[in-house]
């Protein structure tokens, strides 16, 4: 006999209680809680696990195992061969998730048209949207093809009779939270659904070899939601982001099981769909001004491929209360903490000074050797000292003012050289045992008062 027991599942994080709390343990948000019914069976009915060929899995000897790879399946999109570590390995569970409106569908239905143009079979599955929306969309896109079929359907059970029947080499899921499985009671998009659905899909492509891309949304935190237990399960997660208000859309990987994690593509996006950005760095600085204070360049190693980012300040007096820190694309934790040792290590009154900080572009950086370039551009903007507009600046800042040497130098200051930067300035450490080319001034610092003196005099 199955039991349906209550429990209470942070939506947020999947976290169980047998209560109601108003505020999870785990992961500290509020009113995350939300009643869902779990069937606990007795006596757990024993189901072989059986492949859509109706074959089931069995232990094998290692040595016996066919190792021969697969190759990677290249998509027209290099930028996204890039995130997924240089192609789409076939049998994967791929998430993509992303704000609503930021473009998961745009993508998959442009890479769905592009892989039946070359003789894949695909089966767009979509929750969302009807199929002559989707049709309107795809033919805005340019998007036809012979083998892509769409499918308007939330049922698990149905989808997966489908994919039995059609036998597609890709299917996309757009989105999961729209997805049920019948044997869950819970409610649509509930961690306990989302997990069951995912679960399932996992099924479907190890045993059958077949793709599956998940669309997944995000909650206003930035976390997909019932997230964490998402990540779990796939093997790759690439985030979908960007300001709404710009063009520009940035692919990112966070997780990925055939690849390195942080790769980036970029694209713009455009009423006819998504197109590459070849060289995102000369766009990250295409509006920069000259002889601005407060901004600096540094040169951010985002996965395997530098990209140069204006870092603006602006450094104001507090009027009243307390000062502000804000930092848009930054952490604002990193920020505060630069601020800290400025004031300390550097001499700068800070303390009475509104500060907001922001990586231009829409773009979201998260590694120590940008330090440099926040601390430059903040004590630019409070001197009302601008910096040399062909200076860059990587390195990584520590509590005593030292300048931290940071990895991959020879690539970051190749990046610069390339762009016509003439001087950069990177931590002294970096310097030892090697000599840099001579196309651009690589000055070595050791400590962040210093690079101020030599940066701004
Ligand atoms: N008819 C249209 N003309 C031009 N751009 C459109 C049109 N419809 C949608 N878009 C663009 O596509 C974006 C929606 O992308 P979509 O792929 O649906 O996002 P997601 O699936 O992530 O929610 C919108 O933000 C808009 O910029
Ligand atoms: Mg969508
Ligand atoms: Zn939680």
């Amino acid at each position: 006999m199955a039991k349906v027991r209550t429990q209470y599942v942070c939506q947020n994080c999947g976290y169980n209680s047998p209560r109601y709390l108003g505020r999870c343990p785990n992961c500290g948000e509020w009113n995350t809680l939300v009643e869902e019914q779990v069937e606990t069976n007795s006596a757990p009915a024993k189901k072989a696990t059986t492949t859509l060929t109706g074959l089931v899995a069995k232990p094998q000897k290692i040595n016996e195992i066919d190792s021969k790879q697969t190759p990677r399946v290249k998509t027209k999109l290099n930028e996204l061969n890039r995130v997924l570590g240089g192609g789409i390995v076939p049998g994967s569970l791929i998430l993509i998730g992303g704000d609503p409106g930021i473009g998961k569908s745009t993508l998959l239905l442009q890479v769905s048209g592009q892989l039946s143009d070359e003789h894949h079979r695909v089966l767009y599955v979509s929750g969302e949207e009807s199929g002559s929306q989707i049709k309107m969309r795809a033919e805005r896109l340019k998007v036809a093809g012979d083998d892509f079929y769409v499918y308007p359907e939330t049922n698990m059970d149905s989808i997966r009779d489908t994919i039995r029947e059609l036998k597609p080499e890709y299917v996309v899921i757009d989105s999961v939270q729209t997805m049920q499985a019948t044997d869950v009671s819970s409610a649509i998009g509930s961690v306990s659904q989302i997990r069951e659905v995912t679960a399932q899909l996992m099924q479907i492509a190890k045993s059958n070899n077949i793709t599956i891309f998940v669309v997944g949304h995000v909650t206003k935190g930035g976390a997909l939601a019932g997230p964490k237990i998402l990540e779990h399960m796939v093997d790759t997660v690439l985030y979908f982001e960007g300001d709404l208000h710009h063009t520009y859309r940035i692919l990112r990987s966070v997780k990925n099981r055939f690849g390195s994690t942080n790769e980036l593509g970029i694209f713009e996006m455009h009423t006819n769909g998504l197109t590459e950005v070849k060289n995102p760095s000369e766009i990250f600085l295409e509006e920069r001004l000259q002889d601005a204070t407060g901004s600096s360049v540094v040169v951010s190693l985002e996965g395997t491929r530098p990209i140069l980012v204006e870092i603006q300040a602006l450094v104001t007096p507090t009027v009243y209360g307390n000062a502000q820190r804000t930092a848009t694309g930054l952490s604002r934790n990193r920020v505060s903490l630069i601020m800290a040792v400025l004031e300390k290590r550097a001499n700068l009154m800070l303390q009475n000074q509104d500060a907001y900080l922001k990586a231009a572009g829409g773009v979201k950086l998260d590694e120590p050797a940008i330090d440099l370039a926040i601390a430059v551009s903040i004590a630019s903007s409070y001197r009302d000292k601008g910096t040399q507009p062909t200076d860059a600046f990587v390195g990584e800042v520590g509590l005593t003012g030292e300048i931290r040497r940071v990895n991959r130098i020879e690539q970051r200051v190749a990046e610069a050289e390339k762009l016509g930067f003439k001087r950069i300035f990177i931590p002294k450490n970096n310097l030892k045992g090697w000599t840099p080319s001579t196309g651009i001034q690589v000055v070595g610092v050791s400590t962040l008062k210093e690079a101020l003196y030599l940066a701004l005099g």
